[in-house]
């Protein structure tokens, strides 16, 4: 491999804007801009967290980086090739992923590879694998029902790692867990990341967990979504062993990100005065 194409991002996003039409009282047609002018570059085997207000448009990236949407104006390159579609390249994974009750939980991750024609006895192989990588080796039978909700995105992780793709997007996936479960399944997820190679984008409102996990972390303005400043997040705070969250320089990069942020919240609340800020549902994700 050249040094060239080393050097080529995984993931590009070069001046990508979205609009949405949206219907006027009088019921005429009107434009909403969700995201503008997004230019961002995800190195491979690279790690980028998301963070930004709620209804920044963070989403919305993630869905066109998916190839759900497409954007109305700019571009989005995979391994520098403009993206065309949904793939089995990039694997998703949504705050609530929904598991097939009647199927267990290696019969769930089979499902993708038996649609993608894999033989029965390679699916299973690596069904089983994947579920070993989330520490769920015991559970293959158990049905959803009879799992508990870290549980069930921990299949949900791998069912979308089953088809190894080179790309992971995943929207807040944690944010339904209990504190305890969430920090678990970070850790987790920084093993496999380490062990697989594969590129992870990763929408978050929490900021501890923004830094935790990403090796840089991008903030995003208020509506409509741009890239407001990119943080490199000091590799110290990536130690696998010992609690990062305790360390000074943890709290001082928590600081810079969290005042951006606070500064992007306020912008929204603007927009909407009659909202008392200290009820706002945006600066309590701030806060949290
Ligand atoms: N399909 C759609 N049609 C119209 N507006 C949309 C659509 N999807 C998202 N939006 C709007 O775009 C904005 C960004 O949404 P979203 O990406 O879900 O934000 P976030 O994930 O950051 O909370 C919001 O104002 C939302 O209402
Ligand atoms: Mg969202």
């Amino acid at each position: 491999m050249s040094a060239d194409a080393k050097e080529l991002p995984k993931i590009s996003f070069r001046q990508v804007r979205k609009e949405f039409a949206v219907r006027a009282d009088g019921g005429s047609a009107r434009h909403f801009v969700a995201l503008d002018d997004i230019t961002l570059d995800v190195a491979a085997g690279g790690f980028l967290t998301l963070v930004g207000p709620s209804g920044c448009g963070k989403s919305t990236l993630l869905d066109l980086l998916g190839g759900l949407t497409i954007p109305t104006g700019g571009t989005i390159l995979l391994d520098g090739r403009p993206i065309s579609g949904p793939g089995r390249d990039r694997g998703i994974v949504f705050q609530q992923y929904a598991l097939y009750p009647w199927r267990t939980a290696v019969q769930n991750i089979e499902f993708g590879l038996e649609i993608a024609g894999v033989g029965a006895r390679e699916r299973r192989e690596k069904a089983l694998h994947y579920l070993d990588l989330v520490g769920l080796s015991a559970f293959a039978d158990r049905f959803p029902q009879e799992l508990s909700g870290g549980m069930k995105q921990r299949v949900a992780i791998a069912r979308s790692l089953a088809y190894e793709p080179q790309v992971l997007l995943m929207d807040e996936p944690f944010a339904a867990l209990d504190a305890q479960t969430r920090e678990q399944l970070q850790t987790e997820l920084l093993r496999i990341w380490r062990r697989t190679g594969t590129t992870i984008l990763f929408i978050t409102h929490g900021i501890d967990e923004a830094i935790v996990l990403g090796q840089r972390v991008a903030v995003m303005t208020a509506r409509p979504g741009r890239i407001r400043q990119v943080f490199d997040i000091p590799a110290a705070l990536h130690s696998e062993t010992g609690d990062v969250r305790s360390l000074p320089l943890f709290g001082e990069v928590r600081y810079d990100i969290w005042s951006l942020l606070r500064e992007e919240v306020a912008r929204t609340q603007a927009a909407r005065p009659a909202r008392p800020p200290q009820s706002s549902p945006e600066l309590a994700h701030v806060q949290s």
